[in-house]
């Protein structure tokens, strides 16, 4: 089984996301999610695992800091599917073995919205998922590059 499929087990089995169990709508919904990371790792170079490593960190982050579990699985999600947007990147920047040019960090900086864009079908299709889980998850892989210091994308 894929690493991405067995993060969203866990996710889905241990962690008891909120999706009705057992149900045709949260089984779509992980086959979507699933087939998404892994055409975009598939797509990006040296991005095998980056999805299932990041929603790692993140959980551990969330956890450390005695987050509610119903905030850590919302975190969670949204870790596994931040990068999403990358699947609107030619195969030619996310494969590009050097540095990348202006123009390619232009295109690159387009993925939280378009990422934003991809899940909004995918949300709105199904019922399975709170509204506050599609507010974070929709939040994290908007915003996953925003930094403090306010030099991040997409937002000024
Ligand atoms: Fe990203």
């Amino acid at each position: 089984m894929p690493a991405t499929d067995l993060a969203l087990e866990h996710l889905d089995e241990t962690l008891a996301i909120p999706l009705a169990p057992r149900t045709s709508a949260r089984s779509a919904l992980v086959r979507s999610l699933s087939s998404l990371i892994d055409q975009l790792e598939a797509r990006e170079r040296d991005a095998s695992g980056h999805a299932c490593d990041v929603a790692r960190l993140a959980v551990e982050l969330a956890s450390g800091l005695d987050l509610p579990p119903s905030d850590v699985r919302r975190i969670q999600l949204g870790a596994l599917v931040h990068d999403v947007g990358k699947l609107a990147v030619p195969r030619a920047i996310l494969a590009k073995p050097g540095p990348l040019c202006e123009a390619e960090w232009e295109l690159m900086r387009l993925h939280p919205t378009a990422g934003e864009q991809f899940l909004g079908p995918v949300f709105d299709s199904r019922t399975a998922l709170t509204d506050a889980c599609m507010e974070t998850v929709r939040a994290i892989v908007r915003w996953h590059h925003e930094r403090w210091d306010g030099r991040g994308y997409p937002d000024v």
